[in-house]
């Protein structure tokens, strides 16, 4: 999601709501109760039950913060760019000003605001660890540091017809062949597999929707193909080694009034708003939703990408819901069936799961083809007990029927949102990634900050009023540990794993690990990994309205230093760390430096010119590989 000035707490406002909450907390019954709710958990961390000097498992002496310009990584680390905005991917192109880019040249080289990472070894089905594709999302354009004398405001009005092509070109997603010579990554610029998806790349679209009424435009009468993909935020990998990129809200990228449609309510469920911020629809009617009703409808689904077959079309998997999907996060149960977990990242959205009807057989790659076409999509009910329940949405069931205008399981998924709130799903703080932890089968799910959350809408998961700084949520399947948990079970039970915040700030109601220093709290968890230990690393988007940079922590999830984080990474200013991801040996850890620089408020005024530092060049948001000096495994 593109963070908006509007959404951005300006630091002040920060600070003066934490002053005021202190004597809101000592008052209010409400407020009380609230601290009560999280309490059961708070008491796993707090008192006799941890000792402060409790060992982190991670092998690394923890950075300390520095925000400035540019990035930092822990003593005995490197961390290096491996990949760039501009970056030739093609046999023949050299390096380019990405200041003088035309649209033609962007679409052959490695995209904008790179966000999730996936390596897929190569060859296919093996687990080498210095030869792959790097399979990376660009989740969308921050015009005001590409483009010369526009601010974030003068970006719908400023953008030129090229400017735009040129940002429709930088979004999608970039797959890039990398290989490790003497311990440092490169890219295989003359790979056939190297390939480019844009704003204008044809994907079919598959499972329940494909040619649905709703779903047919000019440009496809017949429902079942879309030129694009947008917002390419998190993503998954299927145990048959595609790889899934969620698309996470196309409402502000529409011009036109939404209700001109057949279906407003719908469009406002989903935030549509006309906003057209990109000056799409200023340049092509296709984003006019006045001109063009149907097209909003076919965007935010997760689409799957074979990155192996340059020649393969990309599929938009409809089956899996319509939301502003952040990540899918594949299981493959013990029964054989796929399990996918997916948050919906806005305001008070909900998260979800589908179940696959049919069975993946390993020794049978094809098995995978088109498994994600059919089963069953659930969302989560969480209660006070700490059980929780998966609703399964399904068409004719409960409330989802023709009477309520859910006349097939196409408009049930094409109102996902809407069905979610028939079934009465719990409003969360913006679920963003979730994760399983391989060793143990525990699934988190990480909720990013919510200020619009009241006293009056608390919940027993999301338990602080404006909830600036985020927390992440502990899911635990029943039927036993790692590959014995059954993803499947209508019923799990929760915890909350960490509030997030600065614990010397009691407002903030943090509940990390007493041993936790002044380098290792974070605020704004976004997306996480699990390395082959089963040790998470969580990336976060938005500190730096708390006058620290994003970055990348590791944190125990089990013994003695469960929920102590330490500091493995940082950015420069104005950049969120995103998209963690191991090579399967866990020697490197690959994550997205998105958005530097996205602070200043024109190109004429950076605050950073990272990665490159000419003294004239464009920030580029970019690729690196953190990897130890010695070759060895990350944080063991
Ligand atoms: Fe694209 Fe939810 O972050
Ligand atoms: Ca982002
Ligand atoms: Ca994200
Ligand atoms: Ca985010």
């Amino acid at each position: 999601m593109r963070n908006t000035p509007q959404d951005r707490p300006d630091i002040r406002t920060v600070i003066a709501e934490r002053v005021s909450r202190r004597g809101f907390l000592l008052g209010s019954g409400a407020a009380l109760g609230a601290v009560a709710a999280q309490g059961f958990v708070g008491s796993l961390f707090s008192g006799a039950a941890h000792a402060q000097d409790a060992a982190s498992s991670l092998m690394f002496s923890e950075l300390t913060r520095v925000f400035d310009d540019n990035h930092h990584v822990a003593d005995g680390y490197d961390a290096r760019v491996v990949v760039g905005w501009g970056d030739p991917m093609k046999a023949g192109d050299g390096p380019i000003d990405v200041g003088t880019m035309t649209a033609a040249q962007q679409a052959d080289r490695f995209g904008y605001n790179c966000d999730y990472v996936a390596y897929m070894p190569l060859p296919r089905g093996s687990q080498t660890s210095d030869h792959g594709l790097l399979c990376v999302n660009n989740e969308y354009v921050s015009a005001n540091v590409m483009f010369p004398g526009m601010t974030e405001d003068d970006v719908p009005t400023m953008l030129t017809a090229e400017q735009v092509a040129i940002c429709n070109m930088a979004i999608g997603h970039s797959v890039v062949e990398i290989k490790r010579v003497d311990g440092v990554w490169g890219v295989v610029q003359d790979s056939a597999m190297n390939r480019r998806f844009t704003l204008e790349t044809e994907f079919a679209i598959s499972g329940p929707v494909a040619g649905h009424d709703w779903m047919k435009t000019s440009y496809d009468p017949t429902g079942t193909k879309v030129r694009g993909t947008n917002y390419n935020c998190g993503g998954g990998v299927t145990p048959w080694g595609t790889v899934l990129t969620c698309e996470e809200g196309a409402s502000d990228t529409f011009g036109g009034d939404i209700a001109t449609t057949a279906f407003p309510e719908v469009l406002e469920r989903y935030g549509f708003d006309g906003s057209d911020y990109y000056a799409r629809a200023k340049f092509d009617p296709r984003f006019d939703i006045s001109k063009e009703p149907n097209e909003p409808n076919r965007f935010d689904w997760v689409v799957e990408i074979d990155p192996y077959d340059p020649t393969s079309t990309p599929v938009k998997r409809t089956a899996l819901g319509r939301m502003a999907h952040e990540a899918a996060t594949t299981v493959l149960n013990k029964d054989g069936r796929v399990v996918v977990y997916m948050g919906d990242d806005d305001y008070f959205e909900y998260v979800y799961r589908f179940v696959s009807e049919s069975i993946y057989d390993p020794a049978n790659p094809a098995s995978g083809k088109d498994l994600l076409d059919a089963g069953t999509l659930s969302v989560a009910v969480y209660n006070a007990d700490g059980t929780m329940n998966w609703l399964p949405m399904v068409q004719g069931t409960g409330p989802l029927t023709v009477e309520n205008g859910f006349a097939s399981q196409a408009d049930v998924l094409l109102k996902t949102r809407l069905a979610a709130d028939a079934l009465g799903a719990t409003p969360m703080d913006r679920p963003e990634d979730m994760e399983t932890n391989p060793v143990t089968g525990r699934v988190y799910a990480i909720m990013t900050k919510n200020k619009k959350m009241s006293a009056d809408k608390l919940n027993s998961v999301n338990t602080r009023p404006e909830n600036f700084w985020g927390h992440i949520v502990e899911m635990i399947p029943p039927g036993g540990v790692g590959a014995d948990a059954d993803h499947t079970a209508d019923s799990y039970t929760w915890d909350l794993f960490v509030l997030a915040g600065n614990p010397k700030d009691p407002a903030t109601g943090s509940t990390f690990h007493p041993a936790t220093t002044d380098n290792g709290w974070f605020v704004t968890p976004d997306n996480l990994t699990f390395d082959p230990k089963g040790r998470m690393f969580v990336a976060t988007d938005g500190a730096n309205d708390f006058d620290i940079p994003d970055g990348v922590y590791g944190v125990d999830t089990e013994g003695a230093a469960r929920g102590l984080p330490k500091l493995l990474f940082t950015c420069p200013m104005g950049a969120e760390a995103t998209g963690p991801c191991f090579t399967p040996d866990g020697t490197t850890l690959f994550v997205s430096v998105q958005h530097p620089a996205e602070d200043s408020a024109t190109l004429e005024d950076l605050t950073t010119r990272w990665p490159d530092f000419t003294g004239t060049n464009l920030p580029r948001p970019a690729v690196v590989a953190i990897t130890r000096q010695d070759g060895m495994e990350v944080a063991s």
